[in-house]
């Protein structure tokens, strides 16, 4: 048998080959692990309790329709709606196997091979990936190249408008961003908005880590624009908000229209996101408004903590941007490969994090630490084995 170029051109999940240098550790430290973007936290007891539930009931295990269950597109338009201070509709929701799974099928039905879609750098992994097997061209839009701080990794409404061609179908964004926790002004999201809507275009915003913003404002105020069908796809995840990253289920919110069409995606590849999660995302919507806002406050805790033990630069790693799970630094070493430097912290200084190059076209010695999951006793001793890497 033989493999496509497409597939075997891809590098691995960048999560399992940081992961994969802990099989060499020798050290008796325990690891600091900074790699991973998902709670490692359990889920609310309402949520966990509804699951149980669904489990045993006499349709627990059907498939549920494929436009999702009317409950979770109520109950999830309900919040937006209330969230972005717009009128939302169940019929704008669909659920989907996760947002990865949300970005997958948008993409899919909007662009074909040979097309392009404009791609902020630094990106998310599994966006570039998805793109390039489904043979679709990210067109990089490239940020400053030496940011001094979070504004300069805004990405560019006027930098974006130079990449659009004739093969240009859509603009993503990603806000808060992951790698790098920026959190994109409304302002600059109606600009793009405005952008594609000029050009034809889709936008596709990525608000996998909506609740975990600082700021109660809404996040943008594309879905109050009467006409927002026409230009808007907005990606949604449970996955962090309601910490059930396996249940895999997260959302479309776009026209109608659209998710007719990508409900024919779905169809192909999941039938439709899983009852049982969807039920849990009932539950979580319903139930568990207080629990969700605990957990982010607590995360934006973690994050004051971080800024602050990385104020002091220990080893020379410079954050640039933090936000909603994540630091965005730059490590001191000119002379050293980013995945050398990443090999050594975990091999040498047991602190495990994923290197920028998972996130860019080329090395410009970036790391993404995930802070969310370090304990508030871990941040000193973080510090402490980063200082180490200098000494
Ligand atoms: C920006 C972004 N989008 C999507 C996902 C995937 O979310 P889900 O678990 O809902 O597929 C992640 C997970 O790390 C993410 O960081």
């Amino acid at each position: 048998m033989r493999l496509t170029n497409r597939t075997l051109g891809l590098t691995a999940s960048p999560i399992a080959e940081a992961h994969a240098w802990l099989a060499h550790r020798t050290g008796d430290r325990p690891l600091l692990d900074l790699s991973q973007a998902a709670p490692s936290y359990p889920t609310a007891p309402e949520i966990a309790r509804r699951i149980a539930e669904v489990a045993g009931e006499p349709d627990g295990g059907r498939y549920a329709p494929p436009p999702g269950l009317p409950e979770l597109n109520d109950a999830f338009a309900a919040e937006l709606g209330a969230d972005y201070r717009a009128d939302l509709l169940g019929e704008h929701v669909l659920p989907t196997g996760g947002c990865n799974q949300a970005f997958c099928v948008a993409t899919s039905a909007l662009a074909e091979p040979g097309d392009e879609i404009i791609l902020p750098i630094p990106y998310y992994f599994n966006h570039d990936m998805w793109l390039k097997l489904d043979g679709v061209t990210p067109r990089y839009l490239a940020p400053d190249p030496d940011p001094a701080g979070p504004g300069d990794l805004v990405p560019s409404p006027d930098r974006a408008a130079e990449l659009i061609g004739p093969s240009t179908r859509a603009i993503v964004l990603v806000t808060p961003g992951n790698p790098t926790g920026v959190t994109i002004p409304p302002g600059t999201i109606r600009a793009f908005a405005d952008l594609a809507r000029a050009n034809d275009l889709a936008l596709i915003v990525d608000e996998t880590y909506r609740n975990f913003r600082t700021s109660d404002e809404p996040p943008h105020d594309l879905f109050t624009d009467p006409a927002w069908t026409d230009t808007v796809v907005s990606l949604h995840s449970f996955s962090k908000d309601l910490a059930i990253p396996g249940y895999r289920v997260g959302a479309v919110v776009a026209g109608p229209e659209l998710i007719y069409e990508i409900m024919k995606l779905v169809d192909c590849v999941q039938i439709s996101a899983p009852r049982i999660s969807q039920e849990a995302a009932i539950a979580g919507l319903r139930h568990a408004r207080a629990w969700r806002a605990e957990q982010a406050s607590r995360i934006n805790r973690a994050l004051d903590r971080f800024e602050q033990v990385m104020a002091g630069r220990p080893g020379g790693f410079e954050l640039i941007t933090a936000g909603a799970f994540f630091g965005w630094a730059r490590h001191p070493f000119a002379d050293l490969s980013t995945a050398e430097v990443i090999k050594r912290l975990v091999l040498d200084h047991d602190v495990l994090a994923i290197p920028g190059t998972a996130f860019t076209p080329s090395d410009d010695r970036w790391i993404r630490f995930s802070y969310a999951n370090l304990d508030v006793a871990d941040f000193d001793e973080l510090a402490a084995r980063l200082a180490e890497m200098a000494a």
